[in-house]
């Protein structure tokens, strides 16, 4: 999966990507992270969503947090190429996990944004994680979803000045 996700498209062959594994008791740990930091930036939080933030680590055994170690003054990689290079990655990832037969998802939410997560991840505030790769061992096939008709989110543009009617956003 690791192998997968370092053929990302990479501009500058900076290598932003880092892989940081969480599994076992350091999941345990992961949560006491999430809650704290929580509790720093949400001072409604109740008890009840410390403990769910506590909880949320011992979904999967394997977490990925896939994080984008940016160069800020790079001459002509910009950051947003850096980042989107991390997200290649973390797909790589899921679709390795795929193909070895184990399940995985890809979620977000503050806990990607909050500057004391990344500092316990050993990560600096202008680094992005760019997502908690959950994986493990599918207990049921997840539902599935709906996949759009490519050609209601593709046009072939011409450039001739025809009028062009943009594509709507899918229902
Ligand atoms: C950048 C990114 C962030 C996501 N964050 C969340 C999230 O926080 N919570 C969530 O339920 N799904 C999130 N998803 C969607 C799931 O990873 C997943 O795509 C969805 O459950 C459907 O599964 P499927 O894509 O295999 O059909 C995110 C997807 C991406 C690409």
């Amino acid at each position: 999966m690791l192998e997968a996700a370092c053929r990302s498209p990479d501009h500058g062959a900076l290598r932003p990507w880092r892989f940081i594994t969480v599994r076992g008791d350091a999941r345990i740990r992961l949560g006491e992270v999430f809650a704290r930091a929580r509790a720093q930036r949400d001072s409604s939080a109740t008890e009840a969503d410390l403990e769910s933030e506590r909880r949320k680590p011992l979904r999967a055994p394997l977490i990925i947090a896939v994080a984008a170690v940016v160069t800020t003054d790079h001459p002509s990689v910009r950051v947003i190429d850096q980042v989107l290079s991390a997200g290649c990655a973390a797909h790589a990832i899921l679709l390795g996990a795929q193909a070895l037969g184990y399940g995985g998802i890809w979620l977000t939410g503050s806990n990607c944004h909050d500057p004391n997560v990344k500092s316990a991840l050993g990560l600096r505030a202008e680094d992005s994680i760019v997502g908690y790769l959950y994986l493990g061992t599918l207990l049921q096939e997840p539902p599935s979803r709906e996949r759009p008709d490519p050609d209601a989110l593709t046009v072939a543009w011409s450039g001739r000045g025809e009028a062009f009617e943009p594509v709507s956003a899918p229902k």
